[in-house]
């Protein structure tokens, strides 16, 4: 079982803003772990009496049963001025990891799973985008995909074709760039960063950076939340349950290619906790 691969990466285990004394239990890759603070206020992960390695970002502690050789991945939106920064909070999900950062991918559900929200009949065709590895930066990016949607943010009024660029920056994390409604000359940002309990079961933590200075905290988390929940359930009925990594076992059609590139890329690395191999 090749997992060290993903045991050596950074992953979200909980809000920073929620940590206690006491701390939380929760698990990271079947491992179960308490999440918490120190006197100081510094957040403190601890497995089986071991402290494990510990970051504040995003919002989020972050941590790793291994030894992480990278920094955990960037943001810039993060540190610009303007923006507003949203802890949607948890949704737990019976699925792969995996799984849940591929459907965060893909485009070609919204008509189906976030009617009337995300995409809307008869605008179902996903029109031609760029996929790549990005080598310097060890990352999958996804660029000008565009689709039509009848409410792309809360801030939106009315339907409008919304432009995206998808950026995966670790097995469990998803970046996406959003149309701006606010403020045309720049990019929302969503993120989805997943925690993997099990193989098949993770609690998924949405951020987001925004430019909307007028809709109520209230309301921008509720609007992601009814769309994350929209997804739990498509994703506690996928079939096989872990996230297929063999090519041919599921067959890409054009607007998968996003997933290709996301399954070709954790095949290379080995990021296969939550994913289905056979034998070989
Ligand atoms: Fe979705």
């Amino acid at each position: 079982m090749t997992v060290q691969a993903m045991t050596d990466e950074w992953f979200p285990v909980g809000l920073f803003s929620q940590l206690d004394e006491a701390g939380r239990q929760t698990a990271l890759m079947g491992e179960p772990i308490t999440v918490g603070r120190d006197a100081e206020g510094n957040a403190r992960v601890i497995a089986g009496g071991r402290t494990l390695p510990v970051r504040v970002r995003y919002g989020h502690v972050w941590s790793s049963l291994g030894e992480p050789k990278k920094e955990l991945f960037p943001i810039p939106e993060a540190d610009q001025p303007g923006r507003r920064f949203v802890d949607v909070g948890v949704v737990r999900v019976r699925c792969s990891p995996l799984r849940a950062v591929e459907n965060f991918l893909d485009i070609a559900h919204f008509p189906f799973v976030h009617t009337d929200i995300l995409g809307a009949e008869p605008h179902t065709e996903v029109q031609n985008y760029k996929v790549e590895i990005r080598e310097d930066v060890d990352e999958v990016w996804a660029t000008q995909v565009k689709f039509y949607q009848p409410q792309a943010a809360k801030s939106a009024s009315g339907g409008i074709t919304t432009e995206y660029m998808y950026r995966v920056p670790a097995p469990t994390c998803s970046v996406l760039y959003k149309t701006c409604p606010p403020r045309p000359s720049e990019w929302d940002v969503i993120t989805l960063f997943v925690q993997p309990l099990a193989e098949d079961l993770c609690d998924v933590w949405p951020w987001m950076a925004l430019f909307d200075d007028t809709t109520s905290l209230t309301d921008l988390i509720h609007f992601q939340q009814t769309i994350f929940l929209q997804d739990r359930s498509i994703l506690e009925n996928q079939i096989p349950r872990l996230l297929p990594l063999d090519p041919g076992m599921e067959i890409p059609t054009r607007a998968d290619l996003t997933s290709v590139a996301y399954r070709r890329w954790l095949k290379r690395h080995n990021y296969t906790y939550g994913a289905q191999l056979v034998a070989q």
